[in-house]
């Protein structure tokens, strides 16, 4: 089955050049694996790059291969709205995929669940896929994290909250990932979750959907501290559709890793 990587480079890379070398050392992956080709990769640049590497993917073998993602979207089409970037704005560019409610907007930024629901639908009405991202901030772990011991009724509460006001219909265009908070490499004691434990936590997303929708077929990514160690370990569970990758993403050889396990596990 295809896998789909995304890559979410955050607020890096400093340069457009050294942004243009991780695409192209993602393109010379590509060409020389030729047709054996079963991955697809969102590469999710900050805004100032978005332009220059859709021009890049379009001239070259990741044309195919790869498409362009935004990492925000504003709520609004048009509007005064000093700083923020339109869903318009971004389908000129080129843009079909936007990263949703991640979680360094929800807990850095103060993004409300009221705020990414706008966002998710401004992503749908100009026609883009959206990633949702969806997590517990803490979890009882027995290796001294905070304990919550109410993360499963967050969870849900987070997935109605997120999804409130769409159509089942609309929520099947969306790819959901699972990326519980403690787990992204940024934070203080980050672990990646392991997969057994991440597929436990998608399935009280599709319970939570459950309640309230008729969604079938929904595509699940796992993200949060992969790596080229153990990308693999997520990519091989059937149910997850791919990973996101963050900071691996924009360790260009490390990325190629990735890349090249995804396509492995797909043939
Ligand atoms: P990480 O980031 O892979 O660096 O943990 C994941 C994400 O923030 O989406």
């Amino acid at each position: 089955m295809k896998k789909l990587i995304i890559a979410n480079w955050k607020m890096l890379p400093t340069s457009l050049a050294e942004a243009q070398e991780i695409v192209s050392a993602a393109n010379e992956y590509f060409e020389s694996a030729g047709e054996q080709i079963q991955t697809g990769v969102v590469f999710c640049p900050p805004f100032v790059f978005i332009e220059e590497i859709g021009k890049m993917l379009s001239r070259s073998h990741l044309a195919h291969q790869a498409e362009l993602g935004a990492q925000d979207i504003f709520w609004d089409d048009t509007g005064a709205d000093t700083g923020e970037i339109s869903g318009p704005q971004l389908a000129k560019l080129g843009v079909r995929y936007v990263i949703i409610g991640h979680s360094e907007r929800r807990w850095k930024l103060g993004e409300t669940d009221e705020i990414v629901n706008k966002k998710l639908k401004a992503a749908l009405r100009n026609e883009m896929i959206p990633i949702v991202c969806i997590g517990e901030r803490t979890r009882s772990t027995s290796s001294g994290q905070a304990r919550d011991g109410n993360w499963k009724e967050k969870i849900a509460e987070q997935v109605h909250a997120t999804f409130m006001g769409l159509s089942s219909d609309d929520i099947g265009k969306c790819i959901i990932a699972y990326e519980p908070v403690w787990a992204i490499s940024t934070n203080p004691d980050s672990r990646p979750d392991t997969p057994d434990s991440a597929v436990e936590s998608i399935k009280l997303i599709q319970r939570a959907l459950s309640e309230k929708y008729k969604v079938k077929g929904e595509k699940f990514l796992y993200g949060g501290s992969i790596t080229e160690h153990n990308a693999k370990d997520f990519l091989e569970c059937p149910e997850f559709s791919g990973i996101l990758v963050g900071g691996a993403s924009v360790r260009k050889d490390e990325f190629v890793k990735i890349l090249t396990d995804a396509n492995l596990i797909a043939r």
